[in-house]
C-alpha cells in the first residue's frame, strides 16, 4: 500500500484489498511501516521514513484510510533499514509506537528487522522492544539475514540468526504467546531444516511461556 507515501493510497488498489479481504477473511492484513514509490511508479524495496511530525501525520492518515475501507484495524510491521534521516527527531521504535497509538493500528514485530537496523544503526535491540506497545502486538517474525562485517542486509535467504533467537526469546517473555512465522525467501533447504528451525522457535516458546499447549504455536512459510 506504501502506508508512507506523500501521495496517498491508491483507492482502486485499496478496493481490489477490500474485495479480497471480504472473499478470504484473513485473520489479519499487515504491511509494512515504509514507503515503496511515488507519482504512481513502484519499486520494489522497503523504503524506510524520516522520524518527523509530518511524516507521522502522513502515515497516520493513510493507515486511517486504509482501516476505513478495510473495515478493520491493520497490521503494520516494521522494517530494516541501512540509511537514516538527517531529520529525524524520533527513535524508529518511538515513531512505530506513536503511529500504532494515533492510527490505533496493531503491530507485527520482525524481530531479524528489529535486529538488522540495530546493528546497522548502532541501537540496542531490547530498548526497542520496551517501546512496543505489548497489546497491539499480534505476530512476530524471524528470519535470516546477510552479514557484511560493517553492517547486515536483510536478504531472508539464511537460517536465523543466533541473536535473533535470543532477541525472540526475550520478545516471548515480554509480548507473551503471539503467534510466530519464520520467513524464507530465497536459497530454500529442504523442508526437514526448516521444520528443525520451527521446532526452535516452539522450544524457546514454550520454555519462556511454560510449556506446549500454552503459549504461542509458531509456524513457518
Ligand atoms: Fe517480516
Amino acid at each position: 500500500m506504501s502506508l508512507g507515501s506523500v501521495h496517498g493510497l491508491d483507492a482502486g488498489y485499496l478496493r481490489s484489498l477490500a474485495a479480497l479481504a471480504r472473499r478470504v477473511e484473513p485473520l489479519w492484513i499487515s504491511d509494512h511501516l515504509c514507503w515503496t514509490g511515488v507519482h504512481g511508479r513502484h519499486l520494489h524495496d522497503l523504503l524506510p521514513l524520516p522520524y518527523t511530525d509530518e511524516a507521522l501525520d502522513v502515515v497516520v492518515r493513510n493507515i486511517g484510510q486504509a482501516q476505513d475501507a478495510l473495515g478493520r484495524r491493520l497490521v503494520i510491521e516494521n522494517v530494516s533499514s541501512y540509511v537514516e534521516f538527517a531529520d529525524s527527531i524520533r527513535t524508529e521504535a518511538q515513531f512505530v509506537r506513536e503511529v500504532c497509538e494515533r492510527a490505533d493500528c496493531l503491530l507485527l514485530l520482525d524481530l531479524n528487522n528489529v535486529h538488522v537496523s540495530a546493528v546497522n544503526h548502532g541501537f540496542e535491540a531490547l530498548d526497542y522492544l520496551r517501546e512496543m506497545p505489548a497489546h497491539r502486538v499480534r505476530q512476530f517474525h524471524l528470519a535470516g539475514h546477510s552479514d557484511h562485517g560493517d553492517h547486515l542486509v536483510d536478504t531472508h535467504d539464511h537460517p536465523v540468526a543466533d541473536p535473533v533467537w535470543a532477541l525472540y526469546r526475550e520478545a516471548c517473555a515480554r509480548f507473551g504467546p503471539i503467534a510466530t512465522m519464520i520467513e524464507r525467501d530465497d536459497r530454500i533447504p529442504p523442508l526437514a531444516e526448516l521444520v528443525s528451525e520451527l521446532d526452535v522457535a516452539r522450544r524457546i516458546a514454550s520454555d519462556v511461556l511454560g510449556g506446549p499447549g500454552r503459549g504461542a504455536v509458531p509456524w513457518a512459510a
